[in-house]
């Protein structure tokens, strides 16, 4: 592993690792999109997928900037094309993590409505990473002056904003209400059985039986879907850290 002694080392490692994260996501994204049974939901990760495809180029153009070869040089070797394939000289540990913790997660026996919530999360925490190291490279490029690489780091920053923002807007909306429903028909039907019987089916179903708190929760008169849609979307725009992240960058 060449020695990173400056910024601009530090920046062109930062590219080869949002380079393997991207290559990983690319193959990782359609089994999501398989899992999913939601549409709206399907339609956002399928969408994220062509705009992932794009930033990989994108990360290219920028490697080209800086005057560095194409992030996906041949690998010698039959493990090496087996294991690393088109990623890059860098192979993102942190992404092929997030990635095996969702697939472990989307191995587990759940509802439907329950596994849309799940793969939401999954895809959450994979955005904020990006979020996180495209902001960084952005800083970096910033820093040394390499204005036309901040700025389309800074488009591919605004574009896993977007992409987080649809998924918080998914997991406030209709996505998590149709997973809290299913919690609730449990949780209710939990209530009118006998608490001996319940326990016993969900040992047997291998889950826990509903806590005081869900049976509490479950009691409770829910808002109106339509309601609780209108509440959640205000309060997504009202939150939504966009616009405030696009006036930092004007600053810079
Ligand atoms: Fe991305």
């Amino acid at each position: 592993m060449p020695t990173i002694d400056t910024l601009h080392e530090l920046l062109k490692h930062e590219l080869k690792d949002l380079y393997s994260a991207e290559t990983q996501l690319i193959e990782a994204l359609p089994k999501m999109v398989d899992a999913a049974t939601n549409g709206n939901l399907r339609n956002a990760l399928d969408k994220h997928l062509e705009v992932t495809k794009t930033q990989k180029e994108r990360l290219d153009k920028i490697q080209q900037l800086l005057g560095e070869e194409k992030a996906a040089p041949e690998k010698k070797g039959f493990f090496a094309n087996l294991f690393r394939s088109n990623e890059g000289e860098e192979h993102c540990k942190a992404m092929e993590g997030l990635i095996k913790e969702g697939n472990s997660l989307l191995g587990e026996d759940m509802a439907p409505e329950v596994t849309d919530a799940a793969i939401i999360a999954a895809a959450q925490k994979i955005e904020h990473y990006e979020i996180s190291s495209y902001g960084t490279a952005r800083a970096y490029a910033l820093q040394l002056n390499l204005n036309d690489v901040a700025k389309l780091l800074e488009t591919t920053l605004n574009e896993e904003y977007d992409a987080d923002i649809s998924l918080t807007e998914l997991a406030l909306s209709n996505v998590n209400l149709a997973a809290e429903t299913e919690e609730q028909s449990f949780a209710k039907s939990a209530k009118k059985a006998n608490p001996k019987t319940v326990a016993k089916t969900a040992k047997k179903a291998n889950t826990k039986a509903p806590s005081k708190a869900v049976k509490k929760a479950a009691a409770k008169k829910s808002l109106p879907k339509k309601a609780a849609l209108k509440k959640v979307k205000a309060a997504v725009k009202k939150s939504s850290p966009k616009k405030s992240v696009k006036r930092k960058t004007v600053k810079r």
